[in-house]
């Protein structure tokens, strides 16, 4: 069976691209396309900020960029929302505390 060279690059562009992050200075695999938030969850993170105020740890909320629950430093730049911000290779994630 012939394969159309369209159907070769459709094919390669589906694949997944595996990036490696750092999450509190612990390397993890992920894809590309993923955001901070999935690979928290998926690693087990559920506890992701500490609340300055009240000293108690907290979750994800929404999960869509409304709630700001889900805020983390990435290479630097504090209180990014990990729910909609996608990975990238490299990339420094630090859970505030
Ligand atoms: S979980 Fe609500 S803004 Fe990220």
């Amino acid at each position: 069976m012939m394969v159309e060279a369209a159907d070769f690059f459709d094919m390669l562009i589906k694949l997944p691209q595996k990036v490696t992050l750092s999450i509190n200075g612990k390397g993890f695999d992920a894809e590309l396309g993923e955001t901070i938030l999935s690979v928290l969850i998926r690693e087990g993170h559920q506890k992701i900020r500490l609340s300055h105020k009240a000293r108690k740890w907290r979750g994800f909320y929404c999960g869509m960029g409304v709630c700001f629950e889900c805020l983390v430093e990435v290479d630097g730049i504090p209180n990014v929302r990990a729910c909609i911000t996608p990975i990238s290779a490299g990339m420094k994630v630090i859970l505030h505390d």
